[in-house]
């Protein structure tokens, strides 16, 4: 982890709050509300990787839009009025976490690269570093739609890698998405997974560096590694 040159973050269930546009219509969503964003994160990334292997790509944010289709119709709310564009209003404007700002403040000043590497598309990334003030402490937001395929494809990761001029050996790349730290832990990156909810661990073939329960820990991890 001394290599390091530049942090990369996963963004959705990252640094933004995947479940926080429909806890902000809890109330017109109804009981369940928690199982319901669940199961369109579920179904939101099952169809990035199912359309991407049958050849079928599509962007990800008219993969957010197909999910939410499937989840509003299992919850029998399709006909709920002006449910799902709040629901995609609040999604393009998801809140970054507390500490994600800060973090990222932190690890620019210890002179680190900063940047996003999503699945997301740019419109729905600007939105969302838009809405949660990160536009300043990123220096890149790298897409994975400008090659039109999904993470885990190791080229994705090389995308990043291209764009930042950086070797993966270079690079602490930080998700709470497990399937995510496990696909650039197979790359070759520093993976450090952020685990808020003590998930238990997985994807053994392609063990993490570290697991933090939080963004806030990763500025004191790497001056360590620094020391
Ligand atoms: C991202 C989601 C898929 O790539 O975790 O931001």
């Amino acid at each position: 982890m001394n290599s390091t040159r530049a942090c990369i973050f996963d963004a959705y269930g990252t640094l933004l709050d995947v479940h926080s546009a429909v806890m902000a219509n809890a109330d017109k969503v109804g009981d369940g509300a928690e199982a319901f964003s669940a199961l369109w994160r579920q179904r939101q990334l099952e169809y990035s990787w199912t359309r991407g292997m049958m050849g079928k790509y599509a962007d990800f944010w008219q993969l957010t839009i197909e999910a939410l289709d499937f989840v509003l119709q299992a919850y029998g709310l399709e006909g709920r009025p002006g449910l799902k564009e709040n629901l995609l209003n609040a999604y393009f404007e998801l809140k970054a976490y507390p500490d994600a700002a800060k973090s990222l403040e932190m690890l620019k000043a210890q002179g680190y690269v900063t940047a996003i590497l999503s699945n997301g598309s740019n419109d729905m990334l600007q939105g969302a570093i838009r809405a949660g003030n990160l536009g300043g402490l990123l220096d890149d937001c790298i897409s994975a739609d400008d090659i039109k395929t999904y993470k885990p494809d190791p080229s994705v990761y090389q995308l990043a890698c291209d764009r930042l001029d950086v070797r993966p050996h270079q690079v602490c790349f930080v998700s709470s998405n497990s399937w995510d730290v496990a696909g650039a832990a197979a790359f070759g990156f520093n993976a450090v997974r952020i685990n808020r909810n003590d998930a238990p661990l997985e994807y053994h073939c392609a063990p993490m560096k570290h697991q933090l329960k939080a963004l806030a820990e990763l500025p004191m991890l790497l001056s360590q590694a620094r020391a």
